[in-house]
């Protein structure tokens, strides 16, 4: 959700702008734009849709003087995705330009304050109300930073913003609070940016930045205040493991379906000192000083909400811990009784998800201690939780989560078994074949996601003119159809529902008809004999039928598709990549824009 970089050093800024823009495509987007000085001012070079078309409009103008500047891709929130609106924008004067991801939510009584003052706007974005507004406290204390402190202080909202002022056109400024930020530290070069993929061919060191606090960036210098008095702040220097290679499609044809790929290292990397084989044991030194929780609530969005779903059953039946699930957005504003006793276990692939991180900080004011289980090394999840579960997936680009999803699944199931080891309520026999199970799930999925992808294709083919799907599953495979639902939808734009499977007579069975169709996970296990009388209820009403199962089921449905399926839980991990390749086949097979969805972002950093 809007993507953020600025440059300072030796090289020609503006191409090594937009190139670090391309690796913050993910994050979605809907137009575009860049801004260095030149001497008689800045040039400000904008265009709505994708960045080929603000390429477009460089090719023509010799951009390779400037050795500093700042663009951004902007995620429509205050006004329609148009030229007009992108990013970045200058003040009235035109003497400080700025890029902001984030929304200022009081920006209409201070624009309303300063148009009587006489200030013209030209856009209807709550960022050219900020950018006039440090320019005001240009006017009135002569001086970026104490105009900055001056500003932000006046300012309710979310923001990350990085500016430039025409009498230094060597520096950058940039602040942030609950939107994120990272520099970026080379050799006579230094970055600022949303996310590290942005500067990560040149530099692996970083620093993150906190809520509330600023930093100044040249080619040779960098320094953090707070943005609340100036004081200066001491920051520590980071140095990232992975490298750009992770961040790249390595020869498939979307990061989405490379990301599926992965799945069988993401869980080996999961699992990595985690899992003894030898004593059968799972360790995880990140919590082991904390006590199993009386009652665990989990708290996220999107698929990574579906995964606590999932883990859910798996926390109760296996460590006997009461858990709730709760949809971050609705669980910030709700009247939440917790306290000291209670553990919120806050999922996030990126870290970085604005109604999570209000809910974790909700939740620590009651007293409650945060678990962070996410991706992203230094995000905000991780840098604001008591203890981090790292899910070790490396860098997810494609929009529609898979892999992260799979790490999610595999870091919930080690967490059952030490919390159900740990308190004694696990069968000896079922941990060991857990643990013998997971051990040799990356080598089954290997084998195994080739033909999941032919079937998936086919399948797609077949059904590629409905336009409507039920997903249908029970216990742990109920998350999953959700999950399964979810990804048609965001990526080829199909309707698709995910429900449980018993409760679909309770109203979407009035939805069935041939054109319907329904895709069911039903696994030969203890609530097979259900969901198959489901299934018949729905060829009653003449409804197709795809059922994932397993190779001894006999399913007289139209498109059974049979896979190998290891003991529960783990045949999750084979159903989860199969419905991922369904969804990825059809938006493919559409022409649909697999990794960046129209309306989506990766990482969505608003409320
Ligand atoms: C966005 C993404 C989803 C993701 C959700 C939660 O909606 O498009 O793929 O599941 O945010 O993101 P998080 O980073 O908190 O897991």
């Amino acid at each position: 959700m809007c993507g953020i970089i600025g440059y300072c050093g030796h090289r020609p800024a503006v191409p090594l702008i937009i190139e670090g823009l391309k690796r913050l495509e993910y994050r979605g987007y809907d137009s575009a734009g860049v801004a260095f000085a030149r001497k008689d001012g800045f040039e400000v070079i904008r265009s709505a849709g994708k960045l080929g078309n603000l390429e477009e409009k460089l090719g023509g103008l010799y951009v390779y003087e400037a050795s500093a500047g700042v663009g951004h891709t902007r995620w429509a929130t205050h006004g329609a995705p148009t030229e007009q609106n992108a990013h970045p924008h200058t003040d009235a004067t035109g003497r400080l330009v700025i890029i902001h991801n984030g929304i200022i939510e009081n920006y209409a009584e201070l624009k309303a304050e300063m148009a009587a003052q006489g200030v013209t706007f030209r856009s209807e974005t709550d960022t050219e109300v900020l950018v006039n507004l440090i320019a005001k406290g240009l006017d009135e204390t002569k001086d970026m930073l104490q105009a900055l402190s001056w500003a932000l202080n006046r300012v309710e909202g979310a923001y990350a913003i990085a500016l430039q002022n025409i009498d230094e056109p060597d520096a950058i400024y940039a602040a942030r609070k609950s939107s994120p930020l990272v520099m970026g530290l080379g050799v006579g070069e230094n970055f600022v940016a949303s996310d590290i993929p942005a500067f990560l061919p040149y530099t692996r060191k970083v620093v993150f930045l906190e809520d509330g606090e600023m930093c100044k960036i040249t080619a040779s210098s960098w320094s953090v205040f707070q943005v609340r008095d100036i004081t200066p702040v001491d920051k520590e220097v980071h140095t990232i493991d992975w490298d750009v290679q992770a961040a790249q499609k390595g020869g498939y044809k979307h990061f989405m379906l490379k990301e599926i790929f992965e799945q069988p290292k993401v869980i080996r990397d999961c699992l990595a000192g985690r899992l003894d084989l030898s004593a059968s044991r799972v360790c995880l030194p990140e919590i082991e000083n904390m006590e199993i929780p009386e009652r665990l609530i989990i708290v996220a969005c999107g698929t990574s909400y579906h995964a606590g779903l999932w883990g859910m059953y798996l926390l109760e039946s296996w460590a006997k811990v009461p858990v709730s699930v709760e949809i971050a957005s609705e669980f910030r504003y709700r009247d939440l009784i917790l306290d000291e006793k209670d553990v919120v276990l806050a999922i996030s692939q990126s870290g970085e998800t604005a109604d999570t991180l209000a809910g974790i900080r909700i939740a620590k004011e009651r007293g409650a201690k945060i678990i962070g289980l996410c991706n992203v090394v230094g995000s905000s999840v991780a840098r604001e939780s008591d203890a981090v579960i790292y899910t070790q997936a490396g860098p997810e680009i494609s929009v529609a989560s898979t892999k992260a999803m799979c790490s999610q699944l595999t870091a919930l199931l080690l967490l059952a078994l030490y919390w159900g080891e740990k308190r004694g309520s696990l069968d000896s026999k079922l941990r060991d074949g857990a643990v013998r199970g997971l051990s040799e799930l990356p080598g089954l999925l290997e084998a195994e996601l080739p033909a999941l992808r032919g079937k998936a294709s086919q399948l797609a083919r077949k059904y590629s003119e409905a336009r409507s799907f039920l997903y249908l599953g029970r216990g742990l495979n109920y998350p999953l159809a959700m999950e399964g639902a979810l990804k048609l939808k965001e990526i080829s734009y199909i309707h698709a529902e995910g429900y449980a499977a018993g409760e679909m007579k309770h109203g979407p069975i009035a939805l069935i008809d041939p054109n319907f169709p329904t895709f069911a996970l039903a696994p030969v296990d203890d609530l097979y004999p259900k969901v198959k009388s489901n299934l018949e209820e729905v060829q009653a009403r003449a409804g197709k039928i795809i059922a994932l199962t397993g190779p001894e089921a006999e399913l007289a449905v139209d498109d059974p598709w049979r896979v190998p399926t290891p003991q529960s839980p783990l045949c999750s991990f084979v159903f989860l990549p199969a419905l991922q390749l369904f969804a990825y086949e059809m938006a493919d097979y559409l022409g649909k824009d697999v990794d960046q969805p129209r309306n989506l972002a990766k990482s969505v950093t608003v409320e």
